[in-house]
């Protein structure tokens, strides 16, 4: 597939490669194209750009960029661009105020999450969470001795979730889907757990399993 990856940071960086890894087209795309140079130099079969650019390329796209800045991210790449895809939001809805005792603080609250608020902007495209509660060294491929990691993901298009499922499995994780967007509420809250052992032990190599009977 093409895919379109939104953002510079680690999670772009490490999900572009992997996406190029299994052998689809990937541009990746940031306000300033220049913080992608040494992505580019690393992934020679990689296309850069503007996040409207990586938008308009992808038949589906990842958001993964700070969730303070995730709307206004994806007004820069374009409304128009964005409509009928699968938007895979990794984003975590981060306040600015440090964690409470290893908890980080959220701008969002437990009656609305920020995928809901994305998804009600953009209504034409199709978000569904994934990657959001894991570290980005875990993202591909990731090696467990409890086996494969459960990815939580949760939309309102069955179709958009299938195709993430179908990457994830490419990508070794096992999909749990939760539901539509609403569970979002639960799923982006699993990022503050995610991130408590790391914040007060400096442990940051685990990831969930869902054990079912
Ligand atoms: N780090 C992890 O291991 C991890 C794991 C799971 C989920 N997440 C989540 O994944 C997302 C990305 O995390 P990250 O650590 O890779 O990067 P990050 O530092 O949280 O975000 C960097 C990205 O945010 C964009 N951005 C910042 N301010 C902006 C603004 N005002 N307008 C538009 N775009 C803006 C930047 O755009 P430019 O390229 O234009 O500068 C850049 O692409 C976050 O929501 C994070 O919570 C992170």
């Amino acid at each position: 597939m093409k895919i379109g990856v939104l953002g510079s940071g680690g999670v772009a960086n490490v999900l572009a490669s992997g996406f190029l890894k299994h052998g689809h087209q990937v541009t990746i795309g940031s306000r300033t194209p220049d913080k992608l140079v040494d992505w580019a130099a690393q992934n020679p079969g990689g296309n850069t750009g503007t996040f409207a650019a990586a938008a308009t390329f992808g038949e589906l796209l990842v958001l993964a960029v700070k969730g303070s800045a995730a709307a206004e991210a994806l007004r820069l790449a374009g409304a128009e661009n964005l409509a009928g895809k699968a938007v895979v939001d990794a984003c975590n809805p981060i306040a600015d105020a440090p964690p409470d005792h290893g908890v980080l603080r959220f701008f969002t609250n437990l009656d609305e999450s920020l995928m809901e608020r994305l998804q009600r902007e953009f209504a034409g495209a199709h978000f569904v969470k994934a990657f959001n509660s894991v570290g980005a060294a875990s993202m591909v491929n990731p090696r467990f001795a409890g086996g494969k990691p459960t990815m939580f993901i949760c939309g309102n298009s069955e179709a958009a979730k299938k195709q993430v499922g179908e990457i994830l499995d490419q990508f070794g994780w096992e999909t749990a889907d939760m539901g539509g967007v609403e569970a979002a509420r639960a799923i982006e809250p699993l990022c503050m757990l995610w991130c408590i052992p790391g914040f007060t032990r400096n442990e940051w190599t685990h990831a969930f399993k869902l054990l079912k009977r």
